[in-house]
């Protein structure tokens, strides 16, 4: 076991920020798995010697506190059955879809609410015991909503910053939660509780008045105990540098223009890369595309679709379902508008590795990210730093949280309204030259100008004052 000491700076998040790797011989180590959040604090942590707080992703796995990569690393342990419970359930069967517009209802069970409750309680110890006095702690995303006050119940002394990273709902879905106040109470643990979106912070103000003990005025929260709990907006971002540097490597193009020949060197290729969640609207956009081939609009040989799904969450119910609706709307577009060696639709449900997956962000035409509510879309501004030649066309719904700042350069749509959506992949494809080059700049600039060292640093500054 690795003797590892306290840190002063501490990220608690579900997963653990590594992947188990298995060698032919049977021995184990650990990558770095690819992700903005640890790059961005991956500074932070070699500085202070942080430590990472989290889940390996399988159940009854623990290992020892290891270190790696200048962090170290505490793994969370947890059961088959609360890997069920906390994990498939009250997070991603409870709160994901109450969180995401009720796009599936959420099921409400109190062993699930119990589980829950319980593995907050563990990472909350796990946190109190690797970090050193008057620490800054960080705490990610919906899975972890109770850590902060039970942290700073634990360790008065902590400094806590929260950071939600998907959407926050407003008063009439959030008061479902038979356990909303709870919810609250345990957000406001933290001395600065940070969102995606400026509507977000807004609702979570106003329902902290409504349904705890707190008073609000604008971002301030006043508990009841007397404390103050900053209330902000922070739209995460990407790790720029890491894309543009793929993209300047000559494999790389090559590989680019490779995909584009073995989908058949369409005139347009157009590009979905979503996580398989019925939160991305990968069948309304699948619809919008069938639709515009039915009625002759466009042809399979002048444009073509890749959808990338991601598997994700395969054992919760509405994924299961979900990924039948889609695999069968596919394989129905392919069977009716396919030819020979030519689908109209690319489906590819898998994983990729970085490289392969900027190599197709590059080769798009037109990038179709249409969920029908997301708390940021990284895919959105990954497809923009790609991007270095200023070519391609975004087309982006207004729904995602990336809309705030890419709305200028980007198509923007309701990817309700499958006739809007239709006119504006067409508009997109059809966009000539001067103005494509026009919006992908405007779309730089923005992502360029936010990246995800900048977030982490502006969310930490605030941590640091609040
Ligand atoms: P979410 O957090 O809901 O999954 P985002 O678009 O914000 O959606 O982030 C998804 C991240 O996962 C992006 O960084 C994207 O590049 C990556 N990703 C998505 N699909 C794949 C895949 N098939 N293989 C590898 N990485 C993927
Ligand atoms: O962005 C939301 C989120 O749940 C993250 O917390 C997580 O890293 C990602 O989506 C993938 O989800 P999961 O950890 O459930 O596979």
């Amino acid at each position: 076991m690795a003797d590892i000491g306290k840190s002063s700076f501490v990220v608690v998040a579900n997963r653990l920020p590594v992947d188990r790797v298995v060698s032919i011989d049977g021995s184990a180590t650990w990558r770095r798995s690819p992700g903005g959040l640890v790059t961005a604090l991956a500074p932070v942590m070699r500085s202070v010697e942080g430590a990472w707080v989290g889940w390996t992703g399988s159940p009854d796995d623990a290992p020892d506190p290891f270190s790696t990569d200048d962090m170290d690393l505490v793994a969370v342990p947890l059961s088959a059955q609360e890997v069920g419970e906390y994990y498939e359930g009250f997070s991603n069967a409870t709160l994901w879809p109450l969180y995401h517009d009720v796009i599936v209802a959420p099921e409400y069970h109190r062993e699930w609410w119990d589980a829950y409750r319980r593995v907050n309680d563990r990472f909350a110890h796990a946190v109190a015991g690797v970090a050193a006095e008057e620490a800054v702690v960080f705490v990610q995303d919906y899975q972890l909503q109770l850590v902060p006050a039970i942290l700073r119940r634990l360790r008065p002394d902590l400094k806590i910053g929260f950071f939600l990273h998907i959407p926050f709902p407003p008063t009439e879905l959030f008061a479902q939660l038979p356990w909303r106040r709870q919810i609250l109470e345990g957000l406001l643990g933290a001395d600065l509780v940070g969102f995606q979106r400026e509507g977000a912070a807004e609702n979570f103000a106003s329902l902290a008045e409504r349904y705890t003990d707190a008073t609000a005025e604008s971002r301030q929260v006043r508990t009841a105990d007397g404390r103050t709990v900053h209330v902000q907006s922070f739209p995460i971002s990407i790790d720029v540098s890491e894309i543009t540097d793929l993209v300047s490597d000559p494999d790389v193009l090559a590989r680019s223009d490779h995909i584009r020949e073995e989908v058949g060197a369409p005139k347009h290729m157009l590009l979905g890369v979503d996580r398989l969640d019925y939160t991305k609207g990968i069948g309304h956009r699948l619809k919008a595309f069938g639709e515009l081939l039915a009625a002759g609009d466009l042809t399979p040989d002048e444009a073509v679709m890749v959808q990338v799904a991601t598997p994700s969450r395969e054992r919760v119910e509405a994924y299961q379902t979900l990924r039948d609706d889609i695999e069968l709307q596919v394989g129905r577009m392919n069977g009716e508008y396919g030819t020979i060696g030519q689908p109209a639709v690319h489906y590819l449900h898998s994983s990729y590795e970085r490289v392969e997956l900027v190599s197709l962000l590059r080769a798009a035409d037109v990038m179709v990210v249409t969920p029908l509510r997301d708390g940021m879309n990284l895919v959105a501004k990954e497809y923009v730093a790609a991007r270095t030649d200023l070519g391609g066309a975004l087309v982006l719904s207004e729904f995602a949280g990336a809309a705030d700042e890419l709305g200028d350069g980007a198509f923007l749509v309701n990817p309700h309204d499958i006739d809007g959506l239709k006119r504006t992949l067409l508009a997109a494809m059809r966009l000539d030259a001067a103005e494509a080059t026009q919006r992908m700049k405007l779309l730089r600039e923005r992502v360029l100008s936010n990246d995800i060292t900048r977030w982490a640093e502006s969310f930490l500054t605030s941590l640091r004052a609040a």
